[in-house]
C-alpha cells in the first residue's frame, strides 16, 4: 500500500516543527510548500538527511510551487504572516485571508479528498476562509487550537498541583481568541473535578494565563509559539490517518450543536478517516454557556470584519 502524502502548506517554524513530529512518528510522506524560495527546499532535505540516523525511509520533498501539493491526504495549513509582538490575532485578518483564499483554491482542485487542518491566525476566521473556498464538507475542514490552548491549561494545572500532565484531563472551548473558555465543570485531576482541588481565585488566575497563553510565548520570543502548537497539530494528522476516533476539542463548522447555527466554533470531536467524524456535546454549567456563547459573538464579528476587508 503506498505511503500517504502529508502536505504542509506554509514551511515556517509551526509547519515544519510538525513535519518533523510526523516524519519522526514515520506518518507519510511529507511535503513542504512555502513562498521563500530555499526554505521548504531545505529544510526538507535537511530533514530526509536525518533520515539515516533516525532509521526513517520517508519521502521529503519541498517546493515553491503549490501544485506540488497534488494528491495529498491530509493538508495542514500555516501560511500567512505570525503574529508580532503587540499584534492581535485580529490584526492579521486581512492579510491572511487573502492567503487562505489562494490556498483554498489550490486545495479545491489538487487535494479534492484531502483532510485540512487549517492553523493560520486569526483561526476561527480563517478555517472558515478555507472552508468556503474549497467548498468541502464540514467533516473535511477543520481548525486546531482547542489541542493547543488545552494543553497550555493541562500544563499549568499539573503544575499547580506538581503532578503529570497526563493526571489533567481539560477541554478549552469556543474561539481561539482570548475569550476562549476553558471548561472547569469538565477538568479533571485523576478523576477528581478540579474545582475541588484548587481555589476558585487561584483556578481563575490559572485560566486568564491559559487565555493569554499564545501572547506569552510571543512577548517572550517575539514571535509565535511552534513546538506545543506543532504537537497540537500532529495529534490531529495523526487522529486523522490512523483512524484513531481520538476526541479532540477542534474548531469544528457546527449546524446547530451547541445551539450555533453556521459558525466555526472549538468543540470536541471525533478525529478518525472520516476527517471530522463526530461533534460530541457535552453539558456545560450556565456560566460555561455565557461564556461560550460570547465567544461565538465574537467569532461571528471576526468573520463580518474580515467580509469586509476581503
Ligand atoms: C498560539 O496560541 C500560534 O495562535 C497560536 O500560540
Amino acid at each position: 500500500m503506498a505511503r500517504k502524502k502529508i502536505a504542509f502548506i506554509g514551511a515556517g517554524n509551526v509547519g515544519a516543527t510538525c513535519a518533523h513530529l510526523c516524519f519522526l512518528r514515520e506518518l507519510g510522506d511529507i511535503f513542504l510548500y512555502d513562498v521563500i524560495d530555499g526554505l521548504p527546499q531545505g529544510k526538507a532535505l535537511d530533514m530526509l538527511e536525518s533520515g539515516p540516523v533516525m532509521g526513517v525511509d520517508l519521502r521529503v520533498s519541498g517546493s515553491t510551487d503549490i501544485r506540488d501539493i497534488e494528491g495529498a491526504s491530509c493538508c495542514v495549513v500555516t501560511a500567512g504572516m505570525p503574529r508580532k509582538p503587540g499584534m492581535s490575532r485580529d490584526d492579521l485578518l486581512k492579510i491572511n485571508a487573502g492567503v487562505m483564499s489562494t490556498v483554498g483554491r489550490a486545495i479545491k482542485q489538487l487535494c479534492p479528498s484531502a483532510f485540512v487542518i487549517v492553523v493560520t491566525n486569526p483561526l476561527d476566521a480563517m478555517v472558515t476562509q478555507v472552508k468556503r473556498e474549497t467548498g468541502f464538507p464540514k467533516n473535511q475542514v477543520v481548525g486546531q487550537a482547542g489541542v493547543l490552548d488545552s494543553a497550555r491549561y493541562r500544563t499549568f494545572l499539573a503544575t499547580e498541583l506538581g503532578v503529570s500532565v497526563e493526571s489533567v484531563s481539560a477541554a478549552v472551548l469556543g474561539g481561539h481568541g482570548d475569550d476562549m473558555v476553558p471548561i472547569r465543570s469538565h477538568t479533571t485531576v485523576g478523576g477528581v473535578p478540579v474545582e475541588r482541588l484548587i481555589a476558585p481565585q487561584r483556578l481563575e488566575q490559572i485560566e486568564q494565563r491559559t487565555r493569554q497563553g499564545g501572547g506569552e510565548i510571543v512577548n517572550l520570543m517575539k514571535t509565535s509559539a511552534y513546538y506545543a502548537p506543532a504537537a497540537a497539530i500532529f495529534r490531529m494528522v495523526e487522529a486523522y490517518l490512523l483512524d484513531r476516533k481520538e476526541i479532540l476539542p477542534c474548531a469544528a463548522y457546527l449546524e446547530g450543536e451547541y445551539g450555533v447555527r453556521d459558525c466555526y466554533a472549538g468543540v470536541p470531536a471525533v478525529i478518525g478517516a472520516g476527517g471530522l467524524e463526530k461533534v460530541i456535546e457535552i453539558e456545560l454549567t450556565e456560566a460555561e454557556k455565557a461564556a461560550f456563547a460570547l465567544s461565538v459573538s465574537h467569532v461571528r464579528e471576526l468573520v463580518a470584519a474580515m467580509d469586509k476587508v476581503l
